[in-house]
């Protein structure tokens, strides 16, 4: 298991302060220890999804809501927090992956793929079991409660995908829904989090959680316009996937009411790789990629505009630089 930061995080590590590497470090190792120490048989599926990395957003997101530690503060619960939250996140992706039938993750093949239905089902249920295990040790019931009603989104969010699968007229508003409960809400947990673990009593857990709903709405928003905008090489998977198990994502809402001939298109005519490339294409020339960055973009930029004031200047810093870093993976 590497302690080493992954390359997305290093530069918002840096900002944050000399804390933060070390303390993602724990976090590294303390996955790694969970994953080790799962029952023998199930161990492999759920230790190689956290061994195979990630860009551990949502953990650095819980390091740098909470700011620098006061000298002296122990903190083993702020590590075992973020840590929760990414094992949400790891269980959140190996049940993902059954639903939309997926070949690859983190560069390697998906348990789904690997070990087949069941094994991911347990897998799955195992991280999540785990995270709230961990999370246990904080005694801290609003922490518990910040993480279970992100995990119920979560998981609404999926089952709202499944109930909208194949319905091209699905509406902006019940789009973002899903995207906010299946994304944004883990987001804003792990916010949450970083700030009741901050030690700072007079802190107010809702303001930044709602800079990381926006930004992980954000970030959902722009993983659908990459599922349509590709290239292959970035996203290792074809073009339109999406299109394929039936998820409509706002390029294709967008495109719909540009383009007649999208809008009569009933998904389910989609069944090849190449055909979903032909209308992958036909949505990217109405312009309705750059119509869904531009949402994405203003929903950060007010993301940005609203980091509170009286926060330390490296920590508002480090926020900035997750929120640019959300647009410019997509850029
Ligand atoms: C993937 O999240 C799932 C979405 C919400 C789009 P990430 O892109 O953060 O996945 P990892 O952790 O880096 O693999
Ligand atoms: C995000 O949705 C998945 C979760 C929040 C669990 P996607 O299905 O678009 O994510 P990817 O594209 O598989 O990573
Ligand atoms: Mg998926
Ligand atoms: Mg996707």
């Amino acid at each position: 298991m590497s302690a080493t930061l992954a390359a997305e995080a290093a530069p918002i590590a840096q900002a944050a302060g000399p804390h933060v590497a070390p303390l993602m470090g724990a976090v590294e190792e303390l996955l790694g220890e969970i994953a080790a120490g799962t029952a023998p048989q199930l161990a492999p599926h759920g230790a190689a999804t956290i061994a195979a990395g990630g860009k551990r957003l949502r953990p650095l997101l819980v390091l740098v809501a909470a700011g620098a530690p006061e000298p002296g503060r122990d903190t083993a619960s702020l590590v075992r927090a973020a840590a929760a939250v990414e094992l949400v996140h790891s269980a959140t992706l190996v049940h993902d992956d059954v639903l939309d039938d997926a070949p690859m993750r983190r560069g390697a093949p998906t348990v789904y793929a690997s070990a087949g239905r069941a094994m991911a089902t347990c897998a799955g249920d195992q991280l999540f079991a785990r995270a709230f295990s961990l999370l246990v040790q904080t005694g801290r019931p609003d922490e518990i409660r910040a993480l279970s009603d992100a995990g119920s989104g979560l998981a609404r969010g999926e089952l709202l995908q499944r109930a909208d699968a194949w319905d091209a007229t699905v509406t902006l508003d019940r789009y973002l829904l899903r995207c906010e409960l299946k994304t944004a809400r883990l987001f804003e947990a792990a916010c949450a989090l970083g700030v009741m673990e901050s030690g700072r009593a007079d802190a107010d857990p809702t303001v930044l959680g709602s800079f990381g709903r926006r930004i992980g709405l954000a970030f959902q928003l722009l993983d659908d316009v990459l599922d349509v905008s590709g290239p292959v090489e970035r996203t290792g998977k074809h073009r339109g996937t999406d299109l394929l198990d039936g998820t409509v994502t706002l390029p294709f809402i967008v495109a719909r009411e540009r383009d007649p001939q999208l809008a009569a298109l009933d998904p389910r005519t989609i069944t090849t790789p190449q055909q979903a490339e032909e209308v992958c294409d036909a949505i990217a020339a109405t312009g309705a990629l750059d119509a869904a960055r531009e949402q994405a973009l203003e929903l950060v930029a007010g993301a940005r505009r609203d980091i509170p004031a009286d926060l330390p200047e490296a920590q508002r810093r480090a926020l900035d630089l997750v929120a640019t870093g959300v647009v410019a993976r997509y850029a």
